[in-house]
């Protein structure tokens, strides 16, 4: 079978010779599609290929249309807002993700994001430690859990929040579970995002649940810029000059942001929550030996278009 790494953000090398080992022990030819400039160069890319393996490229109804052999696509990662389930499943196309294997790297980013916010972004500036203080976790999945158990090794109070566990589930995760999402904004000088991007969730984070934050407070956002009501936030920082903003994930008015709110606002040039070389590896082994063993026995166990 040939299987396809579309990757406009390349993996480490590491990762990709990890990937194509794998790919040819188990018969398979692995073509590579790196640093595309464009859309259309994936389309072009597809058309005789049987699996596809991407990061956030995306998978859209016409690349499935592109690509008549294709039997399952990897989203090697863990949020899958890149790809068109719905085309997956009307082509009988297998989607899936690797959920959990890039979760470390992002949550060492939160924590760092964290700190680097407390210090006034690295310059001489006064700052503050974030020992002693509340970090509240929006959705207590594989990266929320891991960002507070560094969190609480750090001697923060870890409070979290997650429509999908009992409160019992997040004591068990080591956090404090907050009565609604008022209350975590409310009572959190950190608030660490975790949500996906969907319909329900997508401009969810405005005006409102940010200006609850107590003074001083610092939200970070390590999920999707969808997630944040863009005009919100930026109305919150005008009437609240002491709350700040860290993103790896820039807003589409960032530049607005940065004249205005100077360092209460910081956007990584290009997502990197999961650039690292052992997130890489992880996720990207871990898709190529779902493709494989697709193939092999029919294991579906991570299909997300079931
Ligand atoms: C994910 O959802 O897994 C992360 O956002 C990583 O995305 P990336 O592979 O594009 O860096």
């Amino acid at each position: 079978m040939k299987i396809l790494l579309a990757t406009q953000k390349p993996f480490a090398a590491a990762a990709v010779n990890g990937i194509k080992k794998i790919a040819e022990e188990n018969g398979h030819e692995l073509v590579l599609l790196e640093k595309y400039a464009e859309q259309p160069y994936f389309v072009a890319a597809v058309a005789d290929v049987d699996a596809i393996i991407v990061r956030s490229d995306k998978v859209t109804a016409e690349v499935v249309k592109a690509a008549p052999k294709l039997k399952i696509v990897v989203r090697a990662g863990a949020g899958f807002d890149n790809l068109d389930l719905a085309a997956c499943t009307e082509a009988g196309v297998v989607a899936m993700n690797t959920p959990g294997q890039n979760s470390n790297a992002v949550a060492e980013l939160a924590i760092a994001m964290m700190i680097f916010m407390a210090r006034t972004q690295f310059t001489p500036a006064t700052g503050s430690e974030i020992e002693g203080k509340t970090v509240g976790i929006q959705a207590f999945g594989n990266v929320g859990r891991l960002v507070g158990k560094k969190a609480a090794a750090l001697g923060m109070k870890v409070k979290a929040i997650d429509p999908f566990l009992s409160s019992e589930q997040i004591v068990a995760g080591g956090a404090e579970p907050a009565a609604s999402l008022e209350e975590l904004y409310s009572s959190c000088n950190y608030v660490s995002i975790h949500i996906p991007a969907t319909p329900q969730t997508i401009k969810s984070i405005g005006y409102d649940l940010i200006t609850k934050m107590p003074k001083g407070a610092t939200l970070v956002n390590t999920a999707r810029k969808e997630v944040i009501d863009e005009e919100g936030l930026e109305k919150a920082l005008e009437e609240r000059p002491d709350l700040k903003y860290i993103t790896d994930v820039a807003p589409d008015n960032l530049a607005a942001l940065q004249e205005k709110f100077g360092l209460r606002v910081f956007a990584t040039p290009k997502k990197m929550g999961a650039q690292t070389s052992e997130a890489n590896v992880n996720a990207g082994l871990a898709a190529a030996r779902q493709i494989c063993d697709f193939f092999a026995t029919g294991n579906t166990k991570f299909q997300l278009n079931k």
